[in-house]
């Protein structure tokens, strides 16, 4: 019996297929080193864009044809939106509400021993021996009417802070060295149980202590905050620990105030760029990342230029651009209509990639010539060189051996393009 379980989108589907995974194998699975030698094959589904989705379709037709010719069963989990919910009933044997991951067994008419009765109960089943994902929320509250998450993935329920806090002490006492707290909306943990849940600052500051007691390095990052909930005193906590990693993706999504309001985003772009100046001030070298989307319903070309100019003045490391693409369900889908076309899209997406290119180009720049710490993560086959990763996620390419993969190495940095720095070991 194997499986071969396909993630697509973001972190957490990664973090959710760990712990898929960990299921699988606590009733007799084992990891197919393919997809064709699998006998049980998963798909965890992002919503996020009509192309991921169109992606589940593109395998199920594949993998139903098998079927013809060989015992195959099929299951979907992840983020998955009512509508396409009851298509998937039709072409998936079994379709799994990701936080009812522990019934699988049963629907697959196995049974184990023990088994755990929530989703957080599970342990993943881990892809790397140095770097974990740590979910600690799961669910969004906030409606940005683009998005599908709080139709996928439902009300924000956050993971009780003694069984992060065990898991991240486990990691840490196993080596690992880069961690990644993952929720929708991080800034609001703890809000769905005020009386007995400390704060996303006070968990940050539970880890950060933790981190730094132990002699050896370590970076948590998280992902991903929202404006309108982050607070100075967030900022305050990571920039006081060293185990907490000087990298912040506070998503932007427009900046133009009339789209943001059209978003539902309850911020402004003055009460944004407030925040990254601070962010800035509180931790020198910070490197930052942005997610955008461009051509959302009605977005003139003048509101564009907000976005354009916001670009500019957050000289960003790393953005995610991405075109609108209405979501079945989602507040904007029902409400406001696709306006902008396909082409426009495409052609602002790509000027924002321009002015991410120049920025990107330049902070890189300014850290040529100094000595800085890496984690080693792979060995290119492409260029028979390193790569791995600062504090700040930029990737770095230089000549190594892989004897050093999952450590931290000292690398001068000697050149770099927009998108990685170039080195040689110190
Ligand atoms: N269309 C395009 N991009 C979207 N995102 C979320 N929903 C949509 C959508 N309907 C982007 C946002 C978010 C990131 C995870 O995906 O920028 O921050
Ligand atoms: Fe979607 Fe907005 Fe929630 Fe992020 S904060 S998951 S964009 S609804």
């Amino acid at each position: 019996m194997k499986y071969f379980l396909l993630p697509l989108g973001c972190a957490t589907n990664k973090a959710d297929a760990e712990r898929i995974a960990a299921v699988l194998e606590s009733i007799g699975y084992e990891k197919a080193n393919s997809e064709e030698e699998a006998n049980l094959v998963g798909i965890v589904a992002c919503s996020i864009r009509q192309s991921a989705i169109d992606r589940v379709y593109g395998k199920v037709h594949k993998w139903n044809k098998r079927k013809n010719t060989e015992h195959l069963i099929t299951f979907v989990s992840g983020c998955i939106l009512p509508t396409d919910e009851k298509k998937f009933l039709k072409t998936f044997d079994i379709v799994l509400k990701i936080d009812q991951i522990y019934t699988l067994p049963s629907l697959l008419k196995e049974y184990g021993t023990a088994l755990p009765q929530s989703f957080w109960e599970i342990a993943p089943k881990r892809t790397s021996t140095f770097t974990a994902l740590v979910p600690i929320q799961n669910g969004c509250n906030k409606f940005c009417t683009y998005c599908a998450v709080p139709y996928t993935r439902g009300k924000e329920v956050s993971r009780p802070s003694s069984e992060i806090l065990a898991e991240i002490k486990q990691l840490i006492d196993a080596g690992y060295k880069q961690m990644t707290l993952l929720g929708q909306n991080v800034n609001s943990y703890g809000l769905d149980k005020p009386k007995n849940e400390i704060s996303f600052a006070e968990l940050l500051r539970c880890i950060g202590e933790m981190g730094d007691a132990s002699d050896r390095r370590l970076w948590v990052h998280y992902t991903s905050p929202h404006p309108q909930d982050m607070t100075e005193e967030v900022l305050d906590v990571q920039a006081q620990y060293n185990s907490l990693a000087k990298y912040l993706n506070l998503p932007l999504q427009s900046g133009n105030n009339d789209v943001l309001k059209k978003m539902n985003r309850r911020y402004t772009r003055e009460k944004y760029m407030q925040l990254l100046d601070a962010a800035h001030a509180k931790m020198p070298g910070l490197t930052v990342s942005t997610d955008i989307i461009v051509g959302f319903c009605g977005e003139t070309e003048e509101q564009f230029q907000d976005t354009v100019t916001a670009m500019q003045r957050g000289k960003y490391d790393l953005a995610f651009i991405a075109q609108y693409s209405p979501r079945p369900g989602a507040m904007a889908e029902r409400r406001f209509e696709d306006s902008v076309p396909k082409s426009i899209k495409k052609e602002r997406e790509k000027r924002l990639t321009e002015i991410l290119k120049e920025t990107a180009l330049q902070n890189n720049k300014k850290i040529v010539g100094t000595t800085i710490p890496v984690l080693v993560e792979t060995h290119s086959r492409k260029s028979g060189k390193m790569l791995g990763r600062t504090e700040g996620l930029k990737s770095i390419e230089f000549v190594g051996n892989s004897s050093t993969i999952g450590n931290f190495v000292q690398i001068t940095i000697t050149d770099c393009d927009a998108w990685r720095l170039y080195g040689t070991l110190a």
